[in-house]
């Protein structure tokens, strides 16, 4: 299964693929995740990445489109993939869908989680991160063992203003892909609000009546 997840900051992207690579068996693919490995480990790719993200704005599509080609030339995207925050514009999505056709295959769903604007900022202000696990918490809907824990960090672009901006650039550049997909047949569309098994659930019926 080749999918897509799309939707705003914080709807709970990175939390579903991991659920749903799981139940499908194939490797999740988050380019935010990517992005920020390098920027700690201070690769050439994450010293160019890191005034993009920290701005809230989408790395240059050259660099973007590069990594994600790379990524899936390796073996273990030959049997599928869950895309995480990749494509973000319609230049990346038109870039993935020759990439997919020079190799015959094609994406088979983009899975849409809806969520309010209120409910984002909701998401992304109580979101922690463990840097020795790397797992995501939300201070009120997935509370750690101990809040006040050195291990816990808030990610830097999850400022009130980068936030604003991340969501500026979603509503412009993001939000079209919905309706290019849409012409294609290939959008599942799904209310991203309520406990996180529920809308796995919700996404894992969805994906299987459409794709
Ligand atoms: P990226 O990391 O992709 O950030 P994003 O799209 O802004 O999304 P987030 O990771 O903030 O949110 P999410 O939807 O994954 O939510 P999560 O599951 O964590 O990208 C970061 C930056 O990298 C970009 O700004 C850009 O600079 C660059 N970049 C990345 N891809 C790029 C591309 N293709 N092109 C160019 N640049 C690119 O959940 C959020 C919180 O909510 C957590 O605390 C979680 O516990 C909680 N939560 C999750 N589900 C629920 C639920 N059902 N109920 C209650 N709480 C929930
Ligand atoms: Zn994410």
């Amino acid at each position: 299964m080749r999918l897509v997840l799309v939707g705003p900051p914080g709807a709970g992207k990175g939390t579903q693929a991991e659920y749903i690579a799981a139940e499908l068996g194939v490797p999740k693919i988050s380019t935010g995740d990517i992005f920020r490995s390098n920027v700690a480990g201070g690769t050439p790719l994450g010293i160019e990445a890191k005034s993009y993200m920290d701005a809230g704005d989408l790395v240059p599509d050259e660099v973007t489109n590069k990594m994600v080609a790379d990524r899936l030339a390796q073996d273990d995207a030959a049997v599928g993939f869950l895309l995480d925050g990749y494509p973000r514009n319609t230049e990346q999505a038109q870039e993935l869908d020759r990439r997919l056709g020079e190799l015959n295959v094609a994406l088979d769903g983009v899975l849409q989680l809806d969520v309010s604007d209120e409910e984002v900022i909701r998401r992304l202000s109580g979101r922690r991160v463990s840097r020795s696990t790397g797992k995501v918490y939300h201070l009120e809907f997935d509370p750690p063992q101990d809040a006040d824990s050195e291990d816990l960090y808030q990610r830097d672009d999850d400022r009130p203003e980068t936030i604003s901006n991340r969501l500026k650039v979603y509503a412009e550049q993001t939000a079209p892909l919905v309706d290019f997909y849409r012409q294609q047949g290939k959008l599942v569309r799904i209310d991203a609000l309520g406990p996180v098994s529920e809308v796995t659930k919700r996404a894992l019926q969805a994906l299987r009546q459409h794709t």
